[in-house]
């Protein structure tokens, strides 16, 4: 059995102050065992998160992280960095690095390569726009940077990342795929896994959703077979409704 991981992607929203205040709230919220939760603050944020995180078990993530080590390359976040600050998963490849910040999959996949190297569980990003869903290339599309973003792992680097399938016409939209649109892709996804691993592999990997994910809509998300959990961005940016959909993934 997978076990459900939600992820709240903060993206560019709350001070250090606004961090504590949040993340006080959430571990005030009746958390159900045996689902996985992480926190994604912005990079100013992680130290004052980590601190109070400290053995909750809730995983603090970072939103983007250098394919390098260190050096010359101002503006960037190295796996040691955050690894100081407490940081043990990074989102990459997230639509909005790829569009604002022109991401590739190879560049993803150098990150997320360096990611696992170093105890770093990346929750790898992939997802097609409206304009790839309706020229009925979404399979091409989210296929392509399945096979370029995980390029090249072996097998158990495979099984310990993460797969956030995110269709960009469902991000920050309140448009959300249906229950049973996601279902599809992440059985896609999952079958492709398999094709270019093993079923075991493909039954091991966690496949998050994300879009739109609201209290509302989550639970009826959660409880297709090959969705096995959700990155969730503006509704974890308040406790309640993080809370709720944490507990929908719960039942
Ligand atoms: P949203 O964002 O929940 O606000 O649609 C999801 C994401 O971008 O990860």
């Amino acid at each position: 059995m997978r076990k459900k991981l939600i992820a709240g992607n903060w993206k560019m929203y709350k001070t250090i102050p606004e961090t504590e205040e949040l993340i006080k709230a959430v571990l005030k919220e009746a958390l159900p065992k045996g689902v996985g939760i992480a926190i994604c603050p912005p990079f100013t944020s992680l130290m004052a998160a980590a601190s109070l995180l400290k053995g909750s078990g809730i995983h603090l993530g970072a939103q983007n992280m250098s394919e390098n080590d260190e050096g010359a390359f101002t503006g960037e976040i190295s796996w040691k960095m955050l690894k100081s600050a407490g940081c043990d998963m990074v989102i990459l490849g997230h639509s909005e690095r790829r569009q604002y910040y022109g991401e590739t999959n190879e560049k993803v996949n150098a990150k997320a390569r360096k990611a696992l190297a170093n105890g770093l569980t990346p929750i790898v990003c992939v997802g097609e726009t409206l304009q790839e869903r309706e020229g009925g290339v979404m399979e091409k599309v989210v296929g392509g940077q399945i096979r370029g973003c995980l390029a090249g792992f072996s097998a158990p680097d495979v099984e310990s990342l993460v797969i956030a399938y995110e269709p960009v016409w469902a991000i920050g939209t309140g448009r959300n795929a249906t229950p049973e649109q996601a279902q599809s892709v992440h059985a896609f996804i999952r079958g492709l896994v398999s094709e270019l691993h093993s079923a075991a592999t493909a039954e091991k990997i966690v496949i998050q959703y994300g879009g739109s994910v609201k209290p509302d809509n989550a639970a009826n998300l959660l409880c297709q077979h090959d969705i096995d959990g959700a990155l969730v961005g503006g509704a974890c940016l308040k406790a309640e409704s993080f809370g709720a959909i944490i507990r929908a993934a719960g039942v």
